[in-house]
């Protein structure tokens, strides 16, 4: 993927590596992330953490760097267009198109059925995939579904680091799988992306 694909492969990284909904992308804003270097850690809408793999940092902190200085608002995810990114934020219907732009690179059929929603499964998919247990799971997507003594087990920075590297880059077996490579560099950084599509009714 290319330079003009900065913001949906931004997008792709922290809606993967977080599990997220379309809306809690829209709502990022530049204070619920912290970089401190070696990963950037989240707090909103949960605790995730996004490691060094590939170049996936510098992409980050590029698309960071291009944030005009006058922009009045704090939402993370600005328009991209020509290597420049423009103080309008990214609504709803732009951020629920990242999966089926990404599908539509990848040349899968049925790019219309790959929604928003893609990335929160992908990302729960990667994870079964990876033999990572339900709870473990539940507590990344943030699903209320655990009971309430499970939610008093803060996990710990360091097993969210080793949850990153699985969802992002951990091999996968059963789950069909297309990889995208976000890298703009020569270090190649391929992101599994779930092949939604045998999915398209849910
Ligand atoms: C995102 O922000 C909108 C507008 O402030 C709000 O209605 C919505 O509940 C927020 N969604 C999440 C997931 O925080
Ligand atoms: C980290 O994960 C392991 C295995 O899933 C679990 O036993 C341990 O309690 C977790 N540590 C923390 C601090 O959550
Ligand atoms: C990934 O993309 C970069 C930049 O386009 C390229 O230099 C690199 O060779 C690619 N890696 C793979 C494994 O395709
Ligand atoms: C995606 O899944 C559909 C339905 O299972 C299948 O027909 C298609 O070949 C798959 N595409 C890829 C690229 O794996």
């Amino acid at each position: 993927m290319t330079k003009e694909f900065l913001m949906i492969k931004v997008g792709l990284i922290l809606g993967i590596a977080g599990a997220c909904r379309t809306d809690e992308l829209v709502n990022l804003t530049v204070d619920d992330i912290e970089d401190v270097g070696s990963s950037l850690i989240t707090k909103i809408p949960r605790i995730f953490v996004v490691t060094d793999v590939g170049n996936m940092l510098e992409l980050f902190r590029k698309y960071l760097s291009l944030r005009p200085p006058h922009v009045k608002h704090k939402r993370l995810f600005l328009y991209y267009k020509a290597g420049k990114c423009s103080s309008q934020p990214v609504g709803k219907n732009t951020m629920g198109k990242i999966p089926s732009v990404v599908a539509s690179y990848l040349k899968l059929p049925d790019v219309a059925c790959y929604t928003g929603h893609c990335l929160r499964r992908s990302s729960a998919t990667l994870l079964a995939d990876a033999g990572v247990d339900i709870t473990t799971i539940k507590r990344h997507a943030g699903w209320k579904s655990t009971t309430v003594a499970e939610g008093y087990v803060e996990n710990s920075i360091e097993n969210k680091t080793k949850i990153a590297n699985q969802v992002l880059v951990g091999t996968t077996t059963s789950a069909i799988t297309k990889t995208v490579n976000v890298s703009e560099s020569n270090i190649p950084c391929n992101i599994n992306f779930e092949n939604c599509t045998n999915k398209c009714n849910i």
